[in-house]
């Protein structure tokens, strides 16, 4: 699946269902049980290579694991992470990379990062990548936010929105909000004319997306915004079922995931 039929399903008022995926025998059952979107996410630091954070993701893994994730679902829509280091540099730096992933498989990279990121975002959209841009609780930056919730003061929160109207202009197709206000979600949404995909964002967003792990209770501690979709479905793919089965009625995120 491409970009355009994507976007297709969002202006019919469809809700867009995404999880990160990390190898074949998943994106076989993700893409079977009418996931939307499937996440190469650095995430896979953490969930796969179980390091404390996604700061030692490499392109290399993030191209491996792609590889892996297209060759269990040759159709699906699959997005990539651009991981720590390999795209803030510079816009060329960033392209050399992102080709990488497209050529792995990739249909979009995603990075993170506002205003700072327009200039990469406009260079990569011209010269045929797809970008998603993210917001909020970026994992790449850490050290300086650690993992909390952001933009919950009034200053941040009109920042966060101006971020999100420079990625638009600059040519992003998708934009996921992590961990922020619900109530905030729902302004940048009603800004933007591209579809955003909420974690921790509240229920007032085009999509959802979850971390694969968080959805099968296999977090240790898992975050507010995460919901155990395995408990009581009694498979793996009745639990992926009902994920998006709720993504796509509304019914998750509840209140209780929401900031
Ligand atoms: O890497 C990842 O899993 C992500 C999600 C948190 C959206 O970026």
């Amino acid at each position: 699946m491409f970009l355009p039929q994507l976007l297709k399903k969002t202006t019919s008022g469809e809700k867009l269902a995404a999880l990160t995926c990390y190898d074949a025998g998943f994106a076989r059952l993700l893409d079977a049980a009418g996931v939307d979107i499937l996440l190469v996410g650095d995430s896979l630091g953490m969930t796969v290579q179980g390091h404390p954070t996604t700061l030692p993701v490499t392109v290399e893994h993030v191209v491996y694991h792609t590889e892996a994730v297209r060759r269990g679902a040759p159709s699906a829509f699959v997005m990539a992470d651009l991981p720590f280091g390999s795209y803030q540099a510079a816009p060329a730096q960033a392209m050399e990379n992102a080709a990488r992933l497209l050529a792995a498989g990739a249909n979009m990279v995603k990075l993170e990062g506002g205003s700072v990121m327009v200039e990469t975002v406009n260079f990569l959209v011209t010269r045929g990548v797809p970008v998603c841009g993210h917001l909020g609780l970026l994992p790449q930056s850490v050290n300086q936010s650690g993992y909390r919730a952001q933009a919950r003061d009034e200053a941040s929160a009109r920042q966060l929105l101006a971020d999100a109207v420079a990625l638009e202009a600059a040519g992003a197709a998708l934009l996921i909000l992590e961990s922020i206000p619900a109530r905030l979600a729902a302004e940048v949404r009603q800004r933007l004319a591209i579809p955003t995909i909420g974690i921790g964002a509240g229920a007032d967003c085009d999509g959802q997306v979850l971390v694969l792990t968080d959805l099968l209770g296999l977090t240790e501690r898992p975050p507010r915004f995460a919901k155990d979709f395995l408990a009581g479905a009694g498979n793996l793919g009745a639990a992926v079922q009902h994920y998006v089965a709720d993504v796509k009625a509304g019914r998750f995120p509840a209140a209780e995931h929401s900031f």
